[in-house]
């Protein structure tokens, strides 16, 4: 049992950190230290931001070994410096930084064979190792982010998502009563999805896929940036301020819009979930599709219970992990894929790719579960509860199947529209 777990999570390891290297590897030195926007952090400090927090708790607090680059724990803290500041941060240079990376692995590999994976919380079931593995896996998706947001030549390359295999139309019914949200069973499952509890939740209908680009473009053409009626006060402003007009990425042409995919434009395609839009425009399409968007309990009730057991599965499908016939996860393909293209991804009661594509804005807070406790550390979820922050769930196609599942959290501010995130829509019963 511990070989085999060992032997899984050096696999992981290496996995993911494939991941990594394509996408800092597709860029040159100085693409790798640039910032592309104010909103991310130059390539190579995630890069060498994945190696401090491998040193410091897979090195440093499982392995107790010596620090490596005790010097730099500093430039490495999230905390420490906005994100628009981190370029101009005496960071490690991409040769040195890839270098860290390789010699941390290597610590992190010796300490994976020797360390007891049981008798600490932070080691049971290897927990650390999925943290870091989570957390390595995260940051891939917020280095994609930053590849969006890159100028210049396309630079990765992927194929295209499947094509929609059964026409999905239309909103599920979901039964009202209790459902178990949460986990207290999930061995690397995050503090914030800790522990299990019922949830009542009355009955709702939800959309069987998140709204599309062709849907979207209705709410554009209609006029819905200029008309006030659909947008919250605080939406409104924003839209103000921003100058809000559609999408990010979507490029107004004379033939009509296009998106801005990875540096290559594509013709908008009307089947694709709608990607990068903020919280605020969500809230302004359901107003004006005459909806709501899902309570974070709603969204995990359609994503998990299962009616026939009133079992709270792990994923739509059953408890089985994430394969390619599931969900669009894990960078396989560059955009989120039409509606229709998972069918064996679809829930009991029939809703479509909750996991994958696309993250999903809920109208929910981040907030803490009742019993909640932060593990192991206060500033991966503790210091955001209560913030300004929407829970977004499900994953998008730049999240990795490891990093995803039915209890997970995501959350960001409601302006965001740099993260993969589109959502669907709900409404009450009767
Ligand atoms: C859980 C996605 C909000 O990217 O800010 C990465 C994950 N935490 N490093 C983020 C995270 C620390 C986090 N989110
Ligand atoms: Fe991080």
């Amino acid at each position: 049992m511990s070989h085999d777990l060992r032997l899984s999570i050096a696999a992981e390891l290496e996995r993911t950190r494939a991941r990594t290297e394509a996408l800092t590897d597709a860029v040159d030195e100085a693409d790798l230290v640039r910032q592309h926007s104010p909103l991310m952090s130059p390539l190579v400090w995630d890069l060498a931001h994945i190696g401090n927090q491998e040193e410091l708790w897979l090195v440093r607090d499982v392995g107790g070994r010596d620090p490596v680059r005790q010097d730099i724990d500093e430039l490495y803290d999230a905390f420490k410096h906005a994100r628009s500041d981190r370029p101009a941060l005496p960071l490690l240079d991409p040769a040195q930084a890839r270098a860290y990376v390789a010699q941390v692995r290597d610590k992190a590999l010796d300490v994976l064979d020797r360390v007891r994976l049981t008798g600490r919380p932070l080691l049971d079931d290897g927990f650390a190792f999925g943290m870091i593995l989570q957390h390595e896996q995260q940051h891939a998706e917020t280095m994609l982010a930053t590849h969006q947001l890159r100028t210049g030549a396309p630079v990765l390359h992927a194929p295209p998502p499947p094509a929609a295999a059964v026409p999905v139309t239309g909103e599920v019914f979901v039964p009202g009563g209790r459902f178990t949200m949460g986990t207290s069973t999930e061995a690397w499952a995050l503090d914030n999805e800790r522990p299990a509890h019922d949830v009542h939740v009355p009955g709702f209908f939800i959309d069987a896929a998140p709204v599309t680009n062709g849907r979207y473009l209705e709410f554009v053409d209609a006029g819905g940036y200029d008309d006030p009626r659909w947008w919250s006060a605080r939406g409104w402003a924003y839209r103000q301020k921003a100058g809000l007009v559609a999408p990010l990425h979507w490029i107004s042409q004379a033939s009509g819009w296009s998106r801005d995919v990875f540096g290559r434009i594509e013709e908008l395609d009307p089947e694709q979930p709608v990607v990068h839009v903020c919280w605020f425009e969500a809230e302004a399409f359901a107003a004006w599709a005459g909806k709501r968007l899902p309570t974070e309990a709603e969204w995990e009730k359609a994503a998990r219970f299962d009616p026939a057991t009133g079992r709270s599965r792990r994923f739509p499908w059953g408890d089985e992990a994430p394969g390619p016939d599931h969900a669009n996860l894990g960078q396989r393909h560059l955009s989120p894929a039409p509606a229709g293209a998972y069918p064996r991804g679809a829930s009991p009661l029939g809703v479509h790719q909750l996991i994958g594509d696309v993250w999903e804005w809920t109208s929910s807070g981040f907030e803490a579960y009742p019993g909640f406790g932060a593990f192991p550390y206060r500033e991966y979820s503790e210091v955001f509860l209560g913030g300004d922050y929407r829970v977004l769930r499900g994953g998008s196609f730049g999240t990795d199947a490891a990093a995803c599942r039915g209890t997970f959290r995501n959350w960001d501010h409601p302006i965001r529209r740099q993260i993969f995130s589109g959502f669907r829509l709900a409404r009450d019963a009767g």
